[in-house]
């Protein structure tokens, strides 16, 4: 989702009908407010959530959703689909068709595997979760088909060459917790990841789940297919 920028004086004139010199007088007479704080450079930019006031007149307070969600196997990452119920739908009746339209999935998970799914309008957040550069860590417990070794461990912690993408995964982590269960964390995303992973191995994946995303953890009393808007502080610290 890219992020919508416009200048303040451009804003200004659009919204409030003024001219170029209105615009200019208006920001020099110390009227205008961006997020709280006096605007007086005309070049500022602003966004879809930037608060804008002048003269105390709201000229633009959109509000911004963060939704955690914990997604059931079988349900699409998707905004529509055809086949499948979507992420989307499940948050009908508790988000009006406005709502739900304007969110966006931050990071997917593939049809066939369940847990945490971040649903939000704000695409400045949903950049810094998803962006490899800031290497937000993804946890994953999967359950596979053979029993795992050691080798696995070394193997993640190096990454692996996708030939398609030619690329080479970043580091991951990988714990083995029973013979033929492990929790993963990866901090980029690629296309079925961890299967073509433990791929490598011919092993399957059997069950695919994940349970936090940064320092958030899935709600445990949320059961599957419910979600619930996140706190302040989680929407804060997530990628603290
Ligand atoms: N890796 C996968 O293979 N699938 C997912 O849904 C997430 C990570």
């Amino acid at each position: 989702m890219a992020i919508n920028t416009t200048r303040l004086d451009r804003f200004i004139s659009e919204f409030c009908k003024f001219n170029r010199k209105a615009v200019r007088l208006v920001l020099a007479q110390k009227r205008v407010y961006v997020d709280g704080v006096l605007a007086s450079d005309i070049a500022q930019l602003v966004d879809q959530f930037s608060h804008i006031t002048l003269d105390n007149a709201v000229l633009q307070a959109n509000k911004t959703y963060y939704i955690m969600l914990n997604k059931p196997v079988g349900v699409v990452c998707a905004t529509k689909d055809d086949k499948h119920k979507t992420v989307i739908d499940l948050l009908i009746g508790q988000f009006d068709q406005e709502t739900r339209e304007s969110l966006h999935i931050v990071g997917r998970l593939d049809l066939n595997t369940s847990g945490l799914v971040l649903l939000t309008n704000d695409s400045r957040w949903s950049e810094r979760l998803t962006s490899p550069k800031h290497k937000v860590a993804k946890h994953y417990h999967v359950t596979l088909e053979k029993q795992l070794t050691d080798e696995y461990i070394s193997a993640f912690a190096q990454g692996m060459y996708f030939s398609y993408e030619k690329i080479t995964t970043q580091p991951a982590e990988l714990e083995i917790i029973c013979p033929f269960e492990a929790k993963v964390i990866l901090t980029e995303g690629r296309y079925h990841q961890i299967k073509r992973m433990f791929g490598r191995f011919d092993n399957k994946v059997v069950a695919l789940h994940r349970y936090a995303i940064g320092q958030l953890s899935l709600d445990e009393t949320l059961s599957s297919g419910a979600s619930r808007p996140l706190s302040a502080s989680e929407v804060v610290n997530i990628s603290a």
